[in-house]
This record gives C-alpha cells, structure tokens and sequence, in this order.
C-alpha cells in the first residue's frame, strides 16, 4: 500500500487507508486529537464546526454496526453534511461499476468518501480515482485493513494501560480473515509493544504470519500467559472458502476466552473485541460483560477517534499543494 497516495507532501492525511507506512508521530497524533474530542462527551452541545459545509458520503458494500454509526455519528458531530448511500437499494444492483458510481456521486461535490467493501485494496483503487481534493476513509476492505479500527483499539489501550513500551498484547482467534488483526498488529508494532502474539488454530493464521512482528501460538494458555491485553475476534464464517474448523463448539473448547481461562492473563489484563460477539464461540459472557471487558469503552472511544481521522484527513487535504488542479 503506497503512503504516498495517504499523505500530502508536508506529511498531513489525505486519505486514511491503512495503518502500513503511517509513521509512529502520526499514530501519536491522531490518538491526541481522539483525546481533545472526548472532552465533548459530557457537554450539552457536542458538535464543533470543524467540517461546516463539508459534504460526507459513507458507502457501505458490507454489513456493519458500529463502524458506520459512529462514523456517521462523527462526521454529524464536526458539523458535517452526511449522506448514507444504501447500497442495496442503489444503481450498483443495476451493474453500475464502483468508477462509474463514484464519478457520479463526485458530481455532487462530495468532500469525502468513508468505504467498507468485500474486495482487498478498493478503497485504494477508489482513493486513486477521486479528484484533487476529495478524500477517501477505509472502513474496511476485504481481508486487508480496518485502520480506524485498529486506532480506536489503539485509543482504548493508551487509555487503560498508559504507554505501549511495556506491553504484552495477545491477538486470538481467527488470524487469517482479520483485517483488524492486521491493522491491529501494524498500529501496536509502529507505537513500540515489545510482545505481540497471534493465538489461534493453525488453519485460521495466515500464510505470511512469519513476517509479522509477532509470535504466533497455537495453544491458548500459552498464547495468553501473563498478557496485559487480549484481543478476541470472532470466527469470519462469511469469508471461510472451506472447512476450516470442526465446529463453533470444538473451536470455544480449545480457544474461547472464559473466566478459567482468563486466570493464566496477567490479573490486571484488559479483554477487547471489535465486535460483533459471538458468545459461546470465542467468548463467554461472563467475561464479555465482567469487571475486565472494555468492549463497550472501544465503540464510546471510537467515535472520537473518528472525529480525529474525518477532521486530520479533511484538513491534510486543504493544506495539499494538488487542491484545485
Ligand atoms: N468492529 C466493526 O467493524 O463492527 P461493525 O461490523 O459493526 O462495523
């Protein structure tokens, strides 16, 4: 993934697709700016006029949750323009092309483009296609990247255990589907955590696991021992090509995260998802709403984080030397 296509010249976020080749003060940067926007949450008027007049279109080709409210929800907070394409009832199901239907939408004059889509690397193919001055936001492409995501972990973390320079961070379940695995292990390797670990079964990690910063653990109890963070994901059934696994069941038996097992992370470890869960697969319930689950902190930290991508990548644009070309 190129970092030139993310960055203007002086460095400033034009388009925010990946976490690979963004350097550690921009991470930095981003999570500072999170922080500034949390100070809204507990006052009456929580928008700011950053993005007045500004017009935001989110393009969802998948189903999603959080990722498209909070976005939605940050860009309405910035004092933005929104405007939710339903994909299902657009043009696309007449055979209009991705090109053809973002060329049309950019005549509208469309600021920005926030993008989920199944197909690896569309949100770069869109982002090399808009017009000078229009920015695109990955919310999720195929297998390869959720950047927004892996920085609201990355928020979440900073946020309970202070610095990375420390940590122990175990990532388990299904390795190989994950685009936040990926964007997770990227953001936690430029930030400085000395121990990173993939924790799953060997048909669920990739094939290029051995040239990620991490090591790789096929038992849980080892996987996990003495961790500060766990990170669950759930089973990506949807993008399995073939049996992978035996059963949900077989699966929660050797890897799901219950109280017994929990015991072998530090005491003081915290337990994420990027949701959805799935209890009874990866996780049991009493640990997904016990004392060390932050899973709802991740989504209320999000939407700040996403106020901190829509506001830097907007304002990156309007500092770049191509504006108006
Ligand atoms: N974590 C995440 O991407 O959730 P949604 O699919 O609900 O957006």
């Amino acid at each position: 993934m190129s970092q030139n296509l993310q960055l203007t010249d002086q460095g400033q976020l034009k388009h925010f697709l990946s976490i690979e080749g963004l350097p550690k003060p921009l991470l930095t940067n981003i999570l500072d700016h999170a922080e500034s926007f949390m100070s809204l949450d507990g006052k009456t008027i929580k928008t700011v006029p950053l993005l007045r007049g500004k017009t935001v279109m989110t393009l969802f080709f998948e189903p999603s949750t959080r990722t498209r409210t909070t976005f939605e929800l940050a860009a309405k907070r910035l004092s933005a323009n929104v405007m939710n394409i339903n994909i299902n009832h657009s043009a696309t199901t007449k055979g209009e092309s991705l090109l053809d239907m973002l060329r049309n939408l950019e005549a509208m004059a469309v600021d920005m483009f926030i993008v989920r889509h199944p197909e690896s690397g569309a949100p770069h193919f869109m982002a090399e296609q808009v017009c000078p001055g229009v920015s695109v936001v990955n919310a999720g492409d195929g297998q390869h990247a959720h950047p927004t995501q892996a920085m609201l972990d990355m928020y979440t973390i900073r946020a309970e255990k202070g610095d990375f320079s420390q940590l122990k961070v175990a990532i388990v379940g299904d390795i190989l589907h994950s685009r936040v695995a990926r964007s997770q292990i990227q953001a936690l390797h430029t930030l400085g955590t000395p121990d990173i670990r993939v924790v799953g079964p060997k048909t669920l990690m990739p094939n290029d696991v051995s040239h990620m910063p991490v090591s790789v653990h096929y038992d849980l109890a080892q996987g996990i021992a003495d961790v500060d963070v766990v990170i669950l994901l759930r089973l990506q059934k949807e993008r399995m090509q073939s049996a992978l696994l035996p059963s949900s069941h077989e699966f929660y038996q050797r890897y799901g995260l219950t109280p017994e097992t929990l015991k072998g992370a530090h005491p003081k470890a915290i337990v994420m998802h990027p949701g959805p869960i799935n209890r009874g697969t990866e996780i049991a319930s009493e640990v997904a709403d016990g004392p060390q689950s932050v899973i709802l902190k991740q989504v209320r930290y999000g939407l700040a984080v996403r106020m901190a991508v829509l506001s830097m990548t907007l304002s990156g644009q309007q500092t770049d030397k191509t504006r108006g070309e």
